[in-house]
């Protein structure tokens, strides 16, 4: 939507900024040609929709993935159906992922077995799924709203944490949580490592940032890595590692007039 060049330019600008990309399925481009602009030892998850009723087809989605040399599949779970977005319907911008889908745990379990690579499951919003995530061995999950492009209402990943921290923050430490979702200054990043979250994502600030290829997604990082270090330091947080629920005031303050 930004960039002839597309993804190329994101895989290019994380080896560059040495972080994380998991590039999507629907993707412009194609998850070969992606795989073939790494840099060398450079890590990358691959985002797959999957078809509870097809298998043959997700076989071959799992081959391809584990051919890319991905390390781990991120299987998206928070889109069961086309999302209404009116804005995008006004400009005729049509969905990625249009067909109802229907998972369950016993999906999961058997989707497992059929690769070698984990299976991290994006867009757990609640913590009832989290915690049936950790049950069913998930090693990692993506607390999400999809951006808020599927359904209206849905909670963000920062309230889901929240619950997640105030009724069972063991959590936390039975697998990696990661989180996405309006997180656009260094603070947001802070909140969410705060709560015991492992890692965050980004999706629409790349998108724009590609309008400048990929040097505008090289300093949309570097921006952001300034941002984390000024605001950690403000916090009194010298060594991020060290970050923890300690360092914000989550007790809910009630409103006086
Ligand atoms: C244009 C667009 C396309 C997206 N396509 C996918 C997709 O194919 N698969 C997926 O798992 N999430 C998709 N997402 C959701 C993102 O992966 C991510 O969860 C979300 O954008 C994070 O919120 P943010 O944009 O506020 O950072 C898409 C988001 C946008 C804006
Ligand atoms: C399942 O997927 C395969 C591979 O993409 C395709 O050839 C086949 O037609 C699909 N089967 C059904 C029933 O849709």
């Amino acid at each position: 939507m930004a960039h002839p060049d597309a993804e190329i330019n994101f895989v290019k600008a994380a080896a560059k900024e040495n972080i994380l990309y998991m590039p999507a399925l629907f993707a412009t481009r194609t998850i070969e040609e992606i795989a073939a602009e790494k840099a060398e030892g450079q890590v990358t998850f691959q985002q797959l929709y999957l078809s509870a009723e097809n298998d043959t087809e997700t076989e071959e989605l799992i081959r391809r993935t584990e051919e890319s040399g991905a390390k781990a599949i991120v299987f998206t779970v928070d889109s069961a159906a086309d999302g209404n977005r009116h804005r995008a319907a006004r400009y005729d911008v049509g969905s990625a992922d249009s067909s109802y889908s229907s998972f369950t745990w016993e999906y999961y379990d058997k989707l497992v077995k059929m690769t070698k690579l984990p299976v991290i499951l994006k867009g757990i919003g609640s913590l009832a799924d989290a915690e049936l995530a950790a049950k069913h061995n998930v090693p990692a999950i993506i607390l999400s709203n999809h951006g808020g492009r599927q359904l209206d209402g849905a909670p963000t990943s920062l309230e889901v944490a929240i619950e997640i921290h105030q009724k069972n923050r063991d959590l936390f430490t039975k697998m990696e949580i990661f989180a996405d979702g309006g997180v656009r200054y260094g603070s947001d990043v802070l909140k969410l490592l705060a709560l015991g979250v492992k890692a965050v994502g980004l999706g629409r600030p790349f998108m724009y940032a590609n309008i400048y290829g990929q040097e505008g997604g090289e300093r949309l990082i570097q921006q952001l890595k300034k941002e984390i270090a000024l605001d950690a330091g403000n916090l009194g947080c010298p060594d991020l590692r060290k970050i923890n629920e300690d360092f914000v005031d989550w007790t809910p303050k009630q409103c006086v007039n």
